[in-house]
Parts: structure tokens; C-alpha cells; sequence
């Protein structure tokens, strides 16, 4: 194997969440009357709570105070964790399963760098709670990706050096992370067009020709 362990993003690359982080967040756009799309939701992959919440209110009128800011997003979590609770092991992908139990198999130890606090309750609900050497998450960083503190965390967490370590990531601030911590990355879905990664993946089993 060319990496002793690989560091998976969660939202976007093991499993897709974003549609139900875009649901959420776009209630509570609405509720202030603040324009948001798509678009804009992509803009929140990789991005902390609070941050994503203020690229939300560049597009709002009034002013808010950082105590309104706290409500307004705990309100869009509890909104965001209802919506989790649709999700089953069904909803993990054979070939995301498979390619990670390949890589297991071949000796590398698989770890989680994700900046949601929510990380283990969607491992929970995917029936993957258990499966990973280590997880690293929003509940054990000061600062967010594209600062390289969840991955670094994460290598360690497996005992490994970050050049032993390929994280994968479907953010552009999650690249950047990667980068930062001087870690190889490989990119998948909306990251590719950024063109930082190491590696491209189209698919995720693609993940076990490039680990090989
Ligand atoms: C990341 C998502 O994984 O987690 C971001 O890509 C999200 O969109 C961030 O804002 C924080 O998530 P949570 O679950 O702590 O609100
Ligand atoms: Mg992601």
C-alpha cells in the first residue's frame, strides 16, 4: 500500500448529507428572507456551522447579534438532525462498503476527518458506528477546514505521519486542509474542478487503484 491510512471526509464522500444540510439551512433562510440556492450551498461543504452560516447572511439585509446567530443556527442543527434520522444503513452505498473494506483489507487503517459535530450520529445511523481506527471531528477542532487541524488530528489519532497518510474530499477547503497538513489528497464529486488534488477520483472505488 503507498499510504498507511486514509482519512475520509464525511458529508459528500462516504455519505451525501448535503442535500438534507440544503434543506435545513434553506428553512431557515427563508424564515429571514434570505435568498439561498444550490449554488450557495456549495459553498458550505467542508465549512464549520457558524461559518456557513455567515456566508448565508452576506446575503441578508438586517443586522444580527452573535447571540441571534447561535439560535438561528442551532435551529437549522435541530431541523438538519431530524432530517438525519431518514437516513438507514441503505443509504451507505455498496461500493463506498466495499472499497473500504478492500482497503482495509490490503493494511490500511481507515480514519474520519470531518468538520461536523454530527459525525458519529451519522456513522450511527449508516450502521458504520465501530468501523473506523479513529474518527476526528467538529467536537475535537478549534479551527475549521481549510486549516489542516482535523486531519492532523486524525493521522495522529492513527499513529501515523502525515505523509503516510491520503486524505479524500469532496471540498475545496477540505483540499486545502489536506494540503496544509502536508498530506497527499484525492478529490471526488464537486472538488475536482478545483484542480488541488493529487489525485481525481470519478468513482470511489477508483480510491483502490490509486492507494495500491
Ligand atoms: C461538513 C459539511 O462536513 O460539516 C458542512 O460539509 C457543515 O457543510 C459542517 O457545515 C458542519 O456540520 P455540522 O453537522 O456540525 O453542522
Ligand atoms: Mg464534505
Amino acid at each position: 500500500m503507498k499510504y498507511r491510512a486514509i482519512i475520509f471526509d464525511l458529508d459528500g464522500v462516504i455519505c451525501h448529507t448535503d442535500k438534507y444540510h440544503y434543506q435545513a439551512w434553506k428553512a431557515v433562510a427563508d424564515k429571514l428572507g434570505i435568498y439561498f440556492d444550490e449554488a450557495i450551498n456549495n459553498r458550505l461543504r467542508g465549512v464549520s456551522r457558524m461559518e456557513s452560516f455567515e456566508i448565508i447572511l452576506e446575503r441578508y439585509e438586517g443586522t444580527m447579534s452573535e447571540e441571534e446567530k447561535v439560535r438561528y443556527a442551532a435551529e437549522k442543527n435541530e431541523i438538519y438532525k431530524e432530517l438525519l434520522k431518514n437516513m438507514t444503513p441503505g443509504d451507505l452505498s455498496p461500493e463506498v462498503k466495499d472499497t473500504l473494506d478492500a482497503l482495509r483489507l490490503a493494511g490500511a487503517k481507515l480514519a474520519i476527518g470531518s468538520s461536523s459535530k454530527n459525525a458519529r450520529f451519522i456513522l450511527e445511523r449508516l450502521g458504520l458506528d465501530g468501523y473506523f481506527d479513529a474518527i476526528s471531528d467538529g467536537n475535537n477542532i478549534t479551527n475549521s477546514k481549510p486549516d489542516p487541524e482535523v486531519f492532523v488530528k486524525a493521522a495522529s489519532f492513527v499513529g501515523e505521519k502525515p505523509e503516510d497518510c491520503l486524505v479524500v474530499e469532496d471540498a475545496k477547503a477540505g483540499l486545502e486542509a489536506a494540503i496544509a497538513g502536508k498530506m497527499d489528497c484525492a478529490a471526488i464529486g464537486d472538488a475536482v474542478k478545483c484542480g488541488l488534488a493529487d489525485y481525481n477520483l470519478e468513482t470511489f472505488a477508483d480510491l483502490k487503484k490509486v492507494a495500491e
